[in-house]
């Protein structure tokens, strides 16, 4: 198994390159448009073809790769069935698996952060987009973010998964990795809520500012990063 975490750090997203052997089949999750140089780099240096690059979400915080990788490898583009990007290649739905080689992602649909927000589950590891961050949980004020659909998400579908599954997110801006959903249950400070409500109000209760990119990255996510012709 090829496992590689990537990390973008102007947005400080995670991408995720899997692999069932050097030589086989590829794909990406969330791939950042500024770095695709160096994933087509990595892919030729590991003799990977790229059959696939998926994005949990249409991001607000920087512009998928999804689209370049598509032009530079001829690779599928990937999105859940509910997105505006009328340009991914397949769209998935719930419980439908995603393949590269016999490496299989299960899609669950995990809306909340946006209404286009899925989880990809692959054995032991699930990853978890922005709706599971690592003590903390997306955002829910924008892109039609929703706390109680959100809470639906964590409390009767990611936090239903075994203690021991390993937490991928789609983002860390304390430079940690990984985490568990044991580790998550009863260490993330949002998800310390007595209620469904209590959740609403905590996330209503943020008053966070606008994403810095988020007027470029939205409509240029809808197009799947692929530049405008000037
Ligand atoms: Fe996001």
């Amino acid at each position: 198994m090829l496992f590689r975490q990537l990390f973008d750090p102007v947005s400080s997203t995670y991408t995720y390159l899997l692999a069932q052997r050097p030589g086989g089949e590829a794909l990406l999750i969330d791939p950042v448009l500024d770095r695709v140089p160096q994933y087509l780099q990595l892919i030729d240096e590991l003799d990977l073809k790229l059959v696939l690059a998926v994005d949990t979400h249409i991001h607000a915080d920087h512009i998928t790769g999804g689209g370049e990788l598509q032009l530079a490898t001829g690779c599928a583009t990937a999105m859940g069935e509910q997105t505006k990007a009328e340009c991914v290649s397949l769209r998935f739905r719930e419980g439908e698996v995603l393949k590269a080689d016999d490496v299989r992602l299960t899609a669950i649909y995990t809306p909340g952060h946006t209404d286009d927000s899925y989880s990809l589950l692959m054995d032991d590891r699930v990853f978890s987009g922005d709706t599971l961050l690592i003590r903390g949980t997306g955002r829910t004020d924008f892109q039609n973010g929703d706390p109680g659909a959100q809470y639906d998400s964590l409390f009767g579908k990611l936090l239903l998964l075994p203690d021991e599954t390993l937490v991928y997110p789609a983002h860390d801006y304390e430079g940690r990795t990984s985490s568990s959903i044991g580790e998550e249950r009863r260490f993330n400070p949002r998800l310390q809520v007595a209620s469904r409500q209590q959740y609403i109000d905590q996330m209503n209760a943020l008053n966070l500012d606008p994403p810095r990119l988020i007027d470029v990255a939205v409509p240029a996510n809808r197009r799947c990063g692929i530049r405008m012709a000037a």
